[in-house]
């Protein structure tokens, strides 16, 4: 089986600070701006993990992989920052709406992607919920199918364990501990924002600066989340069956799970679904909305796996 090396998909808190030191060497980008029309498959946008870049080499072999699978098709790395260093900082440091608001500038003002009719999403771990408010808040260029890996749609409820002698780390998880509600965490730490502890759901619904609300889960709901969700031809969620960086795991299908008694909730019992918050309901009735399986670990990408997404989603 290949694994593809999808850098530092961990969640240690320690990378939270001084982060640049770490990067690889870069390789020049080479990035094609004559969309050919040879090509019918839809462009992809991909929006990748926490601790990742854009640039990474792991990224480039699944662009690669693509291309050999389904034919060519335009890729889009979704990037916060042109330097790889300040892209890989964003995905642990920044306020999620802003961050959200400059990919949808981004895509709207893209001299590709703005011409197209529609696009395909690919969102790794937490880069699967943010394409999802994408797709709620701006879906310009619409999103056609959207496949989520790992992603944390009901949020977590535990931060990452550090390691023993990881000073940095459980200072960082000390100072989130009991600060995860002040503005300061919410509008700085990214994983933050999509913290849910369904035994605090009231300082949740209070402060939450995006789960809360792109979930719809407050009292007035956005209409526009639901459309927007609505205009989706698949929305397919990839679980890992051996997640454990992931708390919990059954998040990637929205599921909810009780952090006592461990008793899973699955969609299609909560109000989010009931209710059709978010449209999932609708998706789900006309047989647009999947429950996969990835075997393995958290992002443990198998080029079998991979080979199967280009096939089902994005083949012309
Ligand atoms: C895949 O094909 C697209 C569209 O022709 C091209 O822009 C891109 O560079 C190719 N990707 C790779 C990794 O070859
Ligand atoms: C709903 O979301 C849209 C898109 O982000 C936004 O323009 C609008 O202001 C929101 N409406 C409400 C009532 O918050
Ligand atoms: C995040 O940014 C938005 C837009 O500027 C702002 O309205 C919001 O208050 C910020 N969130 C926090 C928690 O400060
Ligand atoms: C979780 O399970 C415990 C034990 O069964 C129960 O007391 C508690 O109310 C449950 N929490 C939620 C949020 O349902």
């Amino acid at each position: 089986m290949m694994v593809l090396a999808l850098s530092a998909l961990g969640w240690a808190l320690s990378l939270l600070l001084p982060i640049a030191a770490a990067l690889p060497p870069q390789q020049p980008l080479v990035e094609q701006d004559d969309f050919s029309d040879k090509s019918s498959n839809l462009p992809l946008i991909l929006w990748h993990g926490l601790g990742d870049n854009y640039k990474a080499d792991g990224l480039r072999d699944i662009g690669k992989l693509l291309n050999e699978t389904i034919g060519d098709t335009y890729t889009y790395f979704i990037r916060l920052d042109d330097d790889p260093s300040g892209d890989r900082q964003a995905t642990f440091l920044g306020n999620l709406t802003l961050q959200v608001e400059k990919v949808c500038e981004d895509m709207a003002n893209h001299p590709i992607l703005s011409k197209v009719d529609a696009v395909n999403g690919l969102g790794f771990s937490q880069g699967g919920q943010f394409l999802r408010a994408y797709v709620e808040r701006c879906n310009k260029p619409r999103m056609s199918n959207l496949v989520t890996f790992g992603a944390q749609h009901n949020g977590i409820s535990e931060f990452q364990q550090c390691g023993d002698n990881d000073w940095l780390c459980q200072s960082w998880s000390g100072l989130l501990k009991g600060n995860t509600w002040t503005d300061f965490v919410q509008s700085r730490l990214v994983p933050a924002q999509y913290f849910r502890n369904p035994e605090d759901l009231e300082s949740y619904l209070e402060s939450s600066n995006f789960l809360a609300d792109i979930n719809n889960e407050r009292e007035v709901k956005n209409e526009t989340y639901k459309k927007n969700m609505k205009k989706l031809d698949k929305f397919a969620m990839y679980l890992f069956s051996e997640d454990v960086t992931v708390i919990p795991k059954e998040s990637a299908y929205f599921a909810e799970v009780n952090t006592t008694s461990e008793e899973v909730t699955k969609l299609k019992d909560r109000d989010l679904y009931k209710e059709d918050w978010l449209g999932l309901k609708w998706l789900d009735e006309k047989k647009r909305l999947d429950f996969r399986i990835a075997e393995g670990g958290h992002m443990a990408l198998s080029k079998e796996i991979l080979q199967e997404v280009f096939n089902d989603y994005y083949k012309a």
